[in-house]
């Protein structure tokens, strides 16, 4: 791939960063090859891109949501035409292997399409006054412009997620994505601009968190920043944005639990903790990074389970033949194998893996072994805190409430997965487990984009997207009464007789 430098996307124009400084964007299986330059933007470029947004919204908020939706159906079809483009350039920047990077297109395909579908609907409720010649109904009205601040685990889907609602209830945007996938996030916003998105709409700023994320989020022009990433990062966005009520969709961590009760379908189980424990290398706020067992099948479970993630290929995700990717950067490295540090001091038992791969071609990228912790405590730091790697704990139970009150023994809730045959166990599970999303008999990851995405506890500010929920993030109610009576009518006061 030749070394190309891209711009920001301001105003309807793509024009260099005010700083005149780049960064590059670098591909984590082989950290030798540049994938792009991008700019290094500096808060004069936030606020030249929120000014065009903010000068470009009440032109949007009038165009009617139908003719909207023409737009991102066109956006969708663009999305659709250059998919396999889209998800190899993913590959190379990012590290997750080609199937699930078409995965991330096909979201972002799926989200678009479906936000298109609700400019035909955003719908409202009109319903019935308590007085006479009075008329009552509620309609969905936009709130200005909107910054989006995405990670680079789903660095196409995740964007899309907060695009697409954004735009089809009448809000402009400011894009902010992470520094480590700014290609697929230009990739969607050069969709959006082929489809003819007005100028001002859609801007996109790319550069670090302090620069570019930090001044967007105080910028008095924003009304709404939405945000993924890390509880860390969350924390900072609500603290920020409090003292002006700005609003705040938080999107963060997990440590999500799949449970085995004895009765399951061992293999099928088995399966399904590998590709939640070891798919997108752990990198999903939904990756299940603990496996809660029935000490019944305890031993066969751990036994084939490490078996299979100690047979898994890692490498370069684009060699059709590879299962796992690298971690995302050096300082994720890091994190992965100081957590497994921490766990051996634990006493947890390392089951396999356990260190990077530095042979060959492998010190070149940022690779570590699927690692499995057997005998894990659920107090332990590893089986608490979000690793974002490829780094599973099992931990034994001794019957289902056991393994519920484990699994909700963390401070995350966003998904959770029972595997059993019995239909009352499942039915209790889903009932008492305090997450926003849950399975019966599946893995904790494969959200879809139609139904509200989120997570309880410290995950989530009680905000769900996708689905119709992502509505209720971007846009605002407004009850609206019109009275026609021609006369001064008192809710709660007016006495009606009928006789
Ligand atoms: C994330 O984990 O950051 O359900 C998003 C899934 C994907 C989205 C994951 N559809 O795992």
């Amino acid at each position: 791939m030749e070394k190309k430098i891209y711009k920001n996307y301001i105003n309807g124009e793509w024009v260099e960063s005010a700083s005149g400084c780049t960064f590059e964007d670098r591909n984590p299986a082989d950290n030798r090859e540049v994938i792009g330059e991008f700019q290094r933007s500096n808060p004069e470029d936030v606020k030249r891109a929120v000014e065009a947004a903010k000068n470009a919204y009440d032109k949007w908020r009038l165009y009617p949501a139908p003719k909207r939706a023409e737009i991102l159906f066109k956006a969708a079809e663009i999305l659709v035409k250059r998919k396999e483009d889209f998800a190899k350039q993913m590959t190379q920047e990012m590290g997750k292997v080609l199937k699930e990077t078409r995965g991330d297109v096909q979201e972002a395909i799926d989200m678009t399409y479906y936000m298109a579908g609700e400019g035909r609907r955003q719908f409202g409720q009109t319903t019935p006054s308590e007085l006479p010649n009075k008329f009552a109904m509620s309609v969905r009205q936009p709130m200005g412009v909107c910054a989006l601040i995405t990670p680079w685990n789903f660095p196409m889907a995740i964007p899309s997620w907060k695009l697409m609602p954004a735009l089809i209830c009448g809000n402009t945007a400011v894009f902010k994505p992470a520094t480590d996938t700014p290609l697929s996030a230009y990739n969607l916003v050069k969709a959006c601009e082929e489809a003819g998105i007005p100028k001002g709409v859609v801007n996109f700023v790319t550069g670090t968190g302090s620069e570019v994320g930090g001044p967007l989020m105080k910028n008095e022009d924003v009304k709404l920043v939405s945000f993924t990433g890390s509880t860390v990062v969350g924390r900072t966005v609500s603290e920020t944005c409090a003292p002006t009520f700005k609003h705040t969709n938080l999107e963060m961590g997990g440590k999500n639990a799949i449970m085995v009760m004895e009765d399951a379908n061992l293999d099928l189980a088995i399966e399904g903790a590998i590709w939640g424990g070891f798919g997108t290398t752990g990198q999903r706020c939904t990756a299940a990074s603990r496996v809660i067992v029935h000490k019944k099948v305890y031993q066969e479970f751990a036994e084939k389970f490490a078996a299979r993630a100690k047979g898994l290929k890692i490498g370069n995700g684009l060699d059709p033949q590879v299962e796992m990717g690298p971690s995302i950067n050096d300082s994720q490295l890091k994190t992965v194998i100081s957590y497994v540090e921490i766990g051996k001091k634990e006493g947890a038992k390392l089951m396999t893996g356990g260190n990077r791969l530095v042979k060959g071609d492998y010190i070149h990228g940022f690779f570590h072994e699927p690692t499995v912790f057997a005998e894990v405590d659920p107090q332990m730091r590893i089986a608490q805190e979000e690793i974002f790697g490829p780094v599973v704990a099992l931990i034994p139970c001794d019957s289902l409430q056991n393994a519920i009150d484990i699994c909700n023994g963390v401070v995350y809730g966003l998904s959770a997965s029972i595997y059993t045959q019995d239909v009352n166990k499942a039915f209790v599970a889903i009932r008492d487990i305090y997450t926003g999303i849950f399975y019966v008999n599946s893995s904790t990851i494969g959200a879809e984009v139609h139904l509200p995405f989120g997570g309880t506890k410290q995950t989530g500010n009680g905000h769900r997207e996708a689905g119709t929920a992502a509505l209720d993030v971007f846009s605002e109610w407004k009850t609206v009464y019109v009275d026609y009576s021609g006369k001064l009518q008192k809710a709660q006061i007016d006495d009606l007789n009928i006789s």
